[in-house]
């Protein structure tokens, strides 16, 4: 009873238009299929910058573990302790700390209709953990799309972006430049670099994709779950091709 009317509290304070934008999203979504997506690639390779249009578009929630890490650093929670050393490296945090905080975000109400999983999983042992997490549930994964991409191209993509630490949204001085420079579109607020956001960094980043996470694609791939996403081609012939490749 007390979650409720702390509940009621809370909504008395929401603005009409977004009450009523909340509702128009929710009987939108009602009629959307339950989907539940990897989207798997190399640093740079753009899993971020679409996952937030087809979070959207296929009414489901975007978990990223990168975020969810980077968060739990900047709040020097216990999580976060542990787990800055290993990212400001570009190497792997434990298995068992990305599964543990994947396994609860899960969840979350707004995952009702599926997820889109970005960063994760990363190593075979996190794809068996992920099954098992998913069987417990009743569920599985449908697809899992690989954001294929050649090495040579990824640099200039990474250290020419910019994020806005609190929406999580990214932009690129050359690719996706935000309408002024240094500042978010829609706060105002200043843009950042991440630290590991460089060409020494990435490279340790790229050995840990190639080494640990590339078994993870030929994984699904022999479970017929795979596929294969250009992403070489501009950023809204990538957004075309995921739609196809969700819609499928
Ligand atoms: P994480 O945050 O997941 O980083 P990542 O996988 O390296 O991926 P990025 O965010 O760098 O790339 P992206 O594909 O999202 O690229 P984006 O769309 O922004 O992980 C960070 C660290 O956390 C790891 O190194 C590890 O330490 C730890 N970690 C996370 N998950 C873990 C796990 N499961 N297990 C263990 N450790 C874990 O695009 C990049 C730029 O390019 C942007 O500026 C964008 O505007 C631009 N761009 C995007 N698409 C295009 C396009 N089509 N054409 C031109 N420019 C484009």
């Amino acid at each position: 009873m007390a979650t409720n009317s702390a509940a009621a509290v809370d909504l008395e304070d929401v603005q009409t238009v977004d009450l009523m934008s909340e509702l128009l999203r929710r009987m939108k979504c009602a009629s959307k299929p339950e989907k539940r997506l990897i989207f798997i690639g190399p640093p740079g390779s753009g899993k971020g910058t679409q996952s937030p249009v087809i979070k959207d578009e296929f009414c489901l929630c975007h978990l990223s573990t990168g975020d969810m890490l980077r968060a739990a650093v900047a709040a020097k929670t216990p999580l976060g302790v542990k787990a800055k050393e290993a990212m400001e490296k570009g190497d792997l945090v434990s298995d068992d700390l990305v599964v543990g905080i994947m396994d609860e975000a899960m969840n979350r109400p707004k995952c009702q209709k599926g997820f889109i999983l970005d960063g994760f999983p990363r190593t075979v042992t996190q794809a068996e953990k992920l099954d098992e997490m998913l069987k417990r549930r009743g569920s599985e994964i449908d697809k899992v799309l690989n954001f294929a991409i050649d090495d040579s191209i990824l640099e200039e993509r990474i250290t020419g972006r910019w994020i806005h630490p609190s929406s999580g949204r990214s932009y690129h001085t050359k690719f996706a430049p935000p309408k002024v420079p240094g500042v978010d579109d829609v706060t105002g607020e200043p843009l950042i670099q991440r630290k590991d956001d460089n060409a020494d960094v990435l490279r340790s980043r790229l050995d840990a994709f190639h080494n640990q996470t590339e078994p993870v694609i030929q994984y699904y791939g022999q479970k017929g779950k795979l596929v294969n996403i250009p992403a070489e081609k501009p950023p809204q012939e990538v957004t075309a091709e995921v739609k196809k490749a969700v819609s499928a």
